[in-house]
């Protein structure tokens, strides 16, 4: 099954790999996840859209064809083998700090009954695993006030705050989403 990364131990943490056994896999996305369910469980975090195999397909080999910038890691439930937690580290050059390298952690989602045991924290884990081996100076998120506990139980601590200029097509899915969802949905998107 192609992966978007090497499922080396420098990318795919051996101690998250460990602590989640038998029950759970922890491995890069597959192109074979759209079968598995990833999509459903980034409805968990926010609205995902109709997004067909191809499109799928296609979006896979453009961040599969930039080495180094696009990690993305899932949890497959080894009973039933869907997806059942999904998380991003994007990394980002720059030239600031000797051309230093910052991890942006992305879209972190847990299927809804997989929740509280732990697979969040494990996947932040493992996505902070990836970004020590790529050489970031630091990872970085944004998140809802609601979630700002859970990155604590992480590790993170609250930086600052996160300013947003949509375009005027997001600004009214954002509306529209704001009248049917609550508001609180789309901080972090
Ligand atoms: C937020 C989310 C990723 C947490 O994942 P999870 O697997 O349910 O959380 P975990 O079981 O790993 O929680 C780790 C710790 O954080 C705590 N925690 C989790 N969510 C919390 C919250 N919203 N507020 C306070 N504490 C929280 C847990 O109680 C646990 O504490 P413990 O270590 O003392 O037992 C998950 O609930 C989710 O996917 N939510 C919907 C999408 C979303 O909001 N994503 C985040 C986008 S920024």
């Amino acid at each position: 099954m192609p992966l978007l990364f090497p499922a080396t131990e420098s990318f795919i943490s051996p101690a998250v790999a460990a602590a989640v056994a038998p029950a759970y896999i922890l491995r890069p996305l597959s192109s074979s996840d759209y079968a598995a369910g990833v999509l459903d469980v980034l409805k968990d975090l926010t609205t995902v859209g109709d997004i067909s195999e191809d499109k799928f397909l296609a979006h896979f080999e453009f961040m599969k064809a930039r080495p180094g910038e696009y990690f993305m890691v899932v949890f497959e439930k080894m009973e039933t083998r869907k997806v059942v937690a999904v998380g991003t580290l994007l990394v980002e050059r720059k030239f600031i700090h000797e051309c230093g390298l910052v991890g942006h952690i992305e879209d972190i989602a847990v299927a809804k009954s997989e929740q509280g045991k732990h697979l969040g924290k494990h996947l932040i884990e493992a996505l902070d695993h990836i970004g020590k081996a790529s050489g970031c100076y630091k990872n970085i998120l944004d998140c809802s006030p609601h979630n700002e506990k859970f990155y604590e139980k992480c590790g993170y601590t609250n930086g600052g705050f996160e300013m947003v200029s949509t375009t005027s097509k997001r600004r009214k899915d954002i509306t529209n989403l704001n009248r049917s969802n609550g508001f609180d949905r789309l901080q972090h998107d």
